[in-house]
């Protein structure tokens, strides 16, 4: 079958289409295997509005893939992860088992780094007949729907983030603000990394801090604010780290499922001042 029959022509127009009220959004007209920077500008635009940008029909081979993912900034990787392509930017997700997997939870991508990844970028090779949906929740839809008042008790605090299961051999603790802001947009998300990594908040008792956390990811982890990708052969997806959790979804058994998944360095991860009119 000739993979590529259902791109667009070279000369289709881009178009975004949301894909819930909250989060998600498709990009149709493109074709990221030999797309320009401005292509890329769009692809970058709809993230920062929609979080996760779903583009199909692309088929991406890994150097189209580094080709097109430069274009939104350099690559990083996380620590402690062994590169297991030849190309060490990119990252194979296959089907090992979910007691193995660090995936298969809810979780942010790098919350351990200092300057953890700003987008991800998974490109679909194999998928199960059936399942294996990744599902992500907005966290700037998290922090807006929280009160004024619980805002306000947020400010300042930050997490001290400890990565267990992928720097064994490096075991070192991060600081993050559990309230970030993101440059390119001024607005303010939740960020409380991992559940079982987020050690404690600075400044209270560790059973303060996971009763505010437990709650923070409860209130976070609502449908009213989450988008579930179900796969298509083709598929390339892009997300946002800094402003969604997401989740692999394991239902699929022992049936072979293969993602290559490509990073862009982000920012370190900061909280800026507040307006005094600022609720
Ligand atoms: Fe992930």
């Amino acid at each position: 079958m000739d993979q590529t029959a259902a791109q667009p022509p070279s000369d289709a127009q881009p178009a975004v289409r949301k894909l819930t009220g909250t989060i998600g959004a498709e990009i149709t007209g493109v074709r990221l295997a030999d797309a320009d920077q401005a292509t890329a500008e769009q692809v970058r635009a709809a993230l920062l509005a929609h979080r996760v940008v779903v583009v199909r029909d692309q088929y991406l081979e890994p150097e189209q893939q580094l080709a097109f993912g430069a274009r939104l900034g350099p690559f990083t990787t996380v620590r402690g992860v062994k590169p297991n392509l030849p190309w060490p930017d990119l990252l194979q997700i296959a089907n090992t088992g979910k007691a193995n997997a660090a995936t298969e939870l809810w979780h942010t991508d790098g919350v351990s780094m200092e300057a953890p990844p700003s987008f991800s970028m998974l490109a679909a090779h194999v998928l199960p007949d059936a399942g294996g949906d990744t599902v992500f929740a907005d966290m700037g839809h998290a922090y807006r729907t929280l009160s004024a008042a619980y805002r306000q008790r947020l400010r300042g605090l930050r997490v001290r983030h400890r990565a267990k299961m992928l720097a064994a051999a490096q075991p070192a603790d991060t600081w993050h603000p559990l309230v970030r802001t993101i440059p390119e947009t001024g607005e303010r998300v939740l960020y409380p990394g991992v559940s079982h990594i987020a050690v404690d908040i600075e400044g209270m008792s560790v059973a303060e801090s996971r009763s505010l956390l437990d709650f923070l990811f409860a209130h976070a982890l609502s449908p009213d604010g989450m988008y579930r990708h179900r796969w298509r052969p083709g598929d390339v997806l892009f997300w946002d780290n800094r402003t969604t959790q997401h989740y692999a979804v394991h239902d699929y058994g022992d049936a072979p499922r293969v993602l290559v998944r490509l990073m862009i360095q982000g920012e370190r991860p900061f909280e800026a001042p507040y307006g005094d009119d600022e609720a």
